[in-house]
């Protein structure tokens, strides 16, 4: 498996550990006032990630090239700014909103990073 996608399964489940903490302490509690951050934990981060990881590990090539290291940097650094932010804001601190503002643009950027990896060619991607 390409040490990329290892990086992104690793990153994966420390983020499906953090999402289901959090939907347990909401279940244990009954206050469910961080589904937001529960449930992006779980699709950025989980979902999305395994997904990526996975895509890698499909596409060797691909995962060769500095691009993809950087992807995996933006995109990861864009969560991990996002998710606690975001349950920081849920709980009711709107001074957080703009932390959640920016780690979303840097999130979009890792997603067009690896659009732009998916719609390149084999060799261009590992050169980059
Ligand atoms: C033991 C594991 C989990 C627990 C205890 C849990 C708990 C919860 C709770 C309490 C809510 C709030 C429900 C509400 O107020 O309507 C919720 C919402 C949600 N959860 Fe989880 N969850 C778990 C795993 C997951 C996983 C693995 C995913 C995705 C991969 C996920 C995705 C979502 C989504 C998308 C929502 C929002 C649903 C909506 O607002 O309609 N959850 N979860």
């Amino acid at each position: 498996m390409p040490k990329i996608s290892k990086l992104f399964f690793k990153t994966a489940i420390l983020f499906l550990l953090v999402g289901i903490a959090i939907g347990l302490k909401m279940s244990i509690s009954g206050v469910h006032n961080v589904t937001g951050a529960h449930a992006h934990a779980n699709l950025l981060g989980w979902v999305t990630m395994a997904i990526m990881g996975a895509y890698y590990a499909l596409a060797p090539a691909k995962a060769e090239g500095r691009l993809a290291i950087v992807q995996y940097g933006v995109y990861t650094l864009g969560v991990l700014i996002m998710i606690p932010a975001l349950y920081m804001l849920l709980l009711g601190n709107p001074q957080y909103e703009p932390l959640v503002a920016g780690g979303s643009l840097i999130t979009f950027a890792g997603v067009i990073l690896f659009a732009f990896i998916i719609f390149s060619g084999e060799r261009q991607a590992a050169k980059a």
